[in-house]
């Protein structure tokens, strides 16, 4: 069924595991995550970005996920990923979605209160879960680039004045993860202590880790040996995501690994068979590429399996 995030959040957080919330795009993306999870018996949360809805149009999105839904029976999700305006989020909650992200983080504390309550009192009121966010994510976020400079740790006095006030179901935070495939420049470092500390401060409340993907190596290895140019992608450490899981974080973005599973096995492909042009010989394999990680992410990291 259709469902919110809440009951997943809940036996999450008691359960020391994370629900893994990862993005679609495309029929073989929603294949293929939702094949996985029907393997290994884990709820889902799947996530559109403005982008995501703008590429396929939010229909087309709604009712391949309905198809998903009937075709495994898995409690699934249906979430807005970094929503920037009430308009943008009442419009996902009244085409069918259970959760939206409201994404103030980038607006002075005061602002991000206000635009969040607005869209929870909406929210609430059509029985749809709302996400928030405190302080910045590095990297690219939709059509916002947030440079390093702008990025910032979420600061913990804040936490429980804003979920207090805004009424949020989760909240984002921002410990040193950042979006896309080049998250650190040397070793990967991540605010541990802002993590606990925030679990200190809202106990038993729902934390949600962005720009969570690995870059797992041999998908980089793939595109690189195979005519793609990205030298130096890196990730966050899958056993700094157990860490996470095992905490206060219920939920765990990934958008990246999927992407470069998806690229690596299509240049792959291309390399080895110059003569096809039947895009099912080669999106085919790139759905079966994305169902082995999203596999791999939820039993070796997020813990997931076996919970729905
Ligand atoms: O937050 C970033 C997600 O990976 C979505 O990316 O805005 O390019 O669809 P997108
Ligand atoms: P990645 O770029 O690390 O996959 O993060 C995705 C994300 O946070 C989507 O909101
Ligand atoms: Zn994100
Ligand atoms: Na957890």
């Amino acid at each position: 069924p259709l469902v919110t995030s809440t009951e997943m959040f809940k036996k999450a957080y008691e359960g020391k595991y994370a629900i893994g919330a990862f993005n679609v795009n495309n029929m073989e993306i929603i294949q293929g995550i939702t094949e996985a999870a029907k393997e290994v018996n884990a709820p889902l949360i799947l996530q559109v970005s403005a982008g995501a809805r703008k590429y396929a149009n939010h229909t087309y999105l709604m009712k391949l996920i309905e198809a998903a839904i009937e075709e495994t029976g898995l409690p699934i999700c249906v979430h807005l990923d970094h929503g920037d305006t009430f308009e943008l989020c009442k419009s996902c909650i009244d085409g069918g979605f259970t959760s939206v992200m409201i994404d103030g983080s980038h607006h002075p504390f005061e602002e991000n209160i206000k635009l969040t309550k607005q869209v929870v009192d909406y929210a609430h009121s059509k029985g749809v879960v709302v996400e928030g966010e405190l302080g910045r994510l590095a990297g690219i976020e939709d059509d916002v680039n947030v440079s390093d400079a702008d990025a910032a740790f979420t600061d913990p006095d804040q936490v429980e004045e804003f979920v207090q006030r805004t009424g949020v179901d989760s909240l984002a935070i921002a410990i040193g993860t950042s979006h896309g495939a080049f998250k650190f420049k040397g070793e990967a470092k991540l605010r541990f202590d802002i993590l606990e500390e925030i679990e200190r401060r809202l106990p038993g409340f729902p934390i949600v880790l962005h720009g969570a993907s690995s870059v797992m190596p041999e998908y980089v290895e793939m595109i690189n040996k195979f005519g793609g140019q990205m030298p130096g992608a890196k990730g966050v450490p899958e056993d700094m995501l157990r860490k996470a899981a095992s905490m206060a974080v219920c939920k765990i973005n990934i958008d990246s690994d999927l992407r470069l599973a998806l690229t690596g096995t299509i240049r792959k492909y291309f390399a080895e068979n110059p003569s096809h042009f039947d895009p099912r010989q080669y999106l085919g394999p790139a759905r079966t590429a994305i169902k082995e990680i999203v596999k791999h992410k939820i039993v070796n990291v997020l813990g997931c399996d076996g919970k729905a």
